[in-house]
Parts: C-alpha cells; structure tokens; sequence
C-alpha cells in the first residue's frame, strides 16, 4: 500500500487512437441535448452541459424526478413511448442515458435520426451480468469465479468450489439490491427462486484488500481518458466513501487505469464508462461490473478535477475533444444517503440535516440532488472533501460523517 498521501503520482491520464476514425461533425454549444433517464447522475448532466451553453431535453417519467426540475425541458413519458421519443428526438441530434436500464430499443429507436452514445450494444452488455461476465472473460479481463444460474438444476449442481458465494440477478440489480449471500448449494438452489427463478450468476465470496474503479471517457474517435483510480468503501451494498487517489500501488492503479481503457475499446464504446474492480488481498485486480454511464464513484472528478464526468460526457456526446482529467488536489467523496433525515433516535418522520455542519469546512463541497422524499437507504446528495493532502481531506470526511451521523467515522 502507498503511504506517500502527500505526493500523489495518479493525477489523470489520456491515450490516443491508432489511426480512429475521424469525430463527426460537432453539435455546437446552443443546441440541444438529449437524456434518458432523470435521476441525479442526469442532473449532474443537465447542470454541466448547460454550463458548456447547451440546453438539455429530459425524457422521464417521473414528474419531479431530480434531472427534470433542472433540464430546459421535459418530457414526461416512458421510455419506450413512441410520442415521448419523437419530442426528443424532435429537438435534439445527440442523446445520451444516465441508467443502465434504459431499453435498448429506446437507443436503437433514437439512433435512427440522432447521435446516440453509449450505443445500445454496449448498454446491453453493461445490463445483464451474465453478458457482461461473459464479454469481459471472452476478452481476457479476469473476474471472479462465477457461474450462470438460468434453472433449478443449475443451482442444485453448483460447483461448491464456488461456496460461500452470492447469488446475483443477472439484471436490474443495483446497490446491493438483487442479491443473497449463500453459504451452500441448498441456499444456492433457495436464493435463486426467492430471486423468482429469473436469470442469476453465482459468484464466489472473494477476500478483498478493497475495491476500487476507474472512469474513462472514450470519444467517437477512439480517445481515452481516465481519471484517477478511487478507492471504494461500501455500507450494506451501497457505495459509502471514494477515495482519490486510492491508497494502492502506482503499478496496480496504471493496471486498473489500462484495464478500462481496454474495456471502453473492447466495447468500442462511445461516452463515459465506469468499471469497478476487487484488489484480491492477493493483490489482483478483477473486474466486479461495468456501468455504461458516470458514475457515483466519480462524482469527486466535479469539484477535484479540471474536467468532471458530466463534463466529459456532454463533450464525447457533441463531439468535442476530450477535456482534461488532471486531478487539482486529493478528494473524498462522502454519500448522503436518506438515512441521515432519520437522525434522531426513533425519528419515524425526515428532519433536514443541518448543512451548516458541512458548509463551515471551506472546501467542503455540497451537493444536493432535490429529491422530495428522503427514504432510508436513498442517495440523496454527496459531500467532496478537498484538501492537499489526503490525510487532511480524510479528517473532514471524518468530521462531517460524525457531524452528520453518518456511521463509519472511525472506520475512515
Ligand atoms: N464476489 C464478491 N466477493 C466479495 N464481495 C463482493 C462480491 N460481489 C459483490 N461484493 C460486494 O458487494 C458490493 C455490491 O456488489 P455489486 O456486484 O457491485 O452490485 P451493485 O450492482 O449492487 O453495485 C460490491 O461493491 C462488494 O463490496
Ligand atoms: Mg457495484
């Protein structure tokens, strides 16, 4: 592990294609931009293209979702409403997802009159694990040991090499929703049909040293750029703290770095792409999952990098050069979750949290998603703690988890 926090050595990298095709014409700022999707990575969207001088159509069905009470326009429709795709295609010549779970005919429908990035292609691997394992194996990147559970059978056979393990649905799961631990093919058998018999991996449980993901941008020309590597921790499945520059070997964290851009090129992948990985406490590197949009891991690149991935994202959508990814100083990322509105002891009813304890640290960087309902368990916001040196930005974080009531200070 580096100890050198001071001095860190990952600070943004960018490769260039060999021979890539040439960018297409660009959409100039002014123009409109297309989202599926309207949570707060689409937010986050919203905010930094318009910050480039685009203006946004969101297309979600939520009335008051967190992207749609920021976007110069809604269209409140599902996603593979015939109308609602029309409007925004109407409008806008790029699109873009902030979600996985987007169908990939609302891509393919959108793709016929506009720019679409990711494409659907990639979107759909990036939504079944049992793809997504498979295209990252077939194509050399290690994973954990895993099977695909797709019957009854399946189960009761499972190798027990591969105990303790999780049963994972192979889609629609997201922090840590959609998957049991087991210890034995009986619970193998039990976990797959109280996931109602629906298409599952099972993983083997493996030692970890920690986990840590990489965000690259790749444009239509082939370019790549990643960010520094973070360094994640979790709290019951749900991303907790990021760490930037993560607390690894330089060697490990260039490893980690060219196994994305690998991955986006394997994908031959347009937009922003996160991939997350386990540090076996042998000190290998395995992917965990690819995420075909930005991700809660980056969200420390807004206020510590030159470019953000929301930045980044409206560039490779417009066709514009990448931006750089240099990180200005050392971040930790805290998430908000829902839970912190439940504070008090027995509190059955949501109590604002007192921002002023994040606000009075200076470079303590808040970030609110407007999300009316605070519910346990819900990311709500982030805070980024900026210092020079890691050690100090780990102390702030200490100091607003303990401020907030957020459990782990201690841990940090
Ligand atoms: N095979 C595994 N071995 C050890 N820990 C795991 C394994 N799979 C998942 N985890 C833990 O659970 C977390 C959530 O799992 P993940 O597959 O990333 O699902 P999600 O889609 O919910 O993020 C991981 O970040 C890691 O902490
Ligand atoms: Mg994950």
């Amino acid at each position: 592990m580096r100890t050198d926090t001071d001095a860190p050595a990952d600070r943004g990298a960018m490769t260039t294609p060999e021979g890539g095709a040439a960018d297409e014409r660009p959409v100039a700022p002014g123009a409109w931009l297309g989202l599926l999707g309207g949570g707060q990575l689409g937010r986050m969207f919203c905010m930094a293209a318009q910050s480039l001088g685009y203006k946004v159509v969101v297309l979600d069905p939520d009335e008051h979702g967190p992207a749609a009470s920021v976007a110069d326009r809604h269209v409140r429709a599902g996603y593979l409403d015939p109308q609602g795709l029309a409007d925004l295609a109407a409008l806008a010549s790029a699109a873009t997802t902030e979600f996985e779970n987007v169908p990939a005919a609302a891509l393919e429908y959108l793709a016929r009159t506009a720019r679409v990035c990711p494409a659907a292609a990639s979107v759909s691997i990036a939504q079944d694990r049992i793809r997504e394992k498979a295209f990252l194996s077939a194509h050399g990147f290690g994973v954990v040991p895993y099977a695909v559970l797709g019957t009854a059978r399946d189960a009761h056979d499972a190798d027990p090499l591969l105990m303790p393990g999780i049963v994972k649905s192979a889609r629609m799961g997201y922090d840590g929703k959609g998957q049991i631990r087991v210890a034995a093919r009986a619970e193998a058998a039990a976990a797959w049909a109280a996931m109602g018999g629906a298409p599952c991996v099972l993983e083997q449980l493996v030692p970890l040293a920690c986990e840590v993901s990489v965000v690259v941008a790749r444009s239509g020309g082939g370019h790549c750029a990643t960010w520094p590597v973070a360094e994640n921790r979790h709290r019951d499945g749900i991303l907790d703290v990021s760490i930037v520059p993560a607390r690894v070997p330089d060697a490990l964290a260039s490893e980690a770095r060219a196994i994305a851009t690998a991955v986006a090129g394997e994908l031959d992948y347009r937009g922003v792409l996160c991939v997350e990985m386990f540090v076996t406490t042998g000190g290998r590197l395995v992917v965990n999952e690819i995420a075909p949009r930005p991700h809660n891991s980056g969200h420390y690149s807004i206020d510590a990098c030159v470019t953000s991935q929301f930045e980044q994202q409206a560039r490779v959508l417009a066709g514009l050069p990448l931006g750089d990814v240099r990180l200005h100083e050392p971040a930790v990322m805290v998430n908000l979750l829902g839970d912190i509105w439940f504070a008090d002891a027995g509190a059955t009813d949501p109590r604002e949290p007192d921002w002023t304890r994040v606000l009075r640290h200076p470079a303590a960087k808040l970030h609110l998603y407007g999300k009316a309902v605070p519910r346990r368990g819900r990311k709500m916001g982030h805070v980024t703690c900026l210092a020079p040196t890691l050690a100090d930005a780990l102390a702030m974080a200490r100091a607003i988890k303990r401020d907030l009531a957020i459990p782990g200070a201690d841990e940090l």
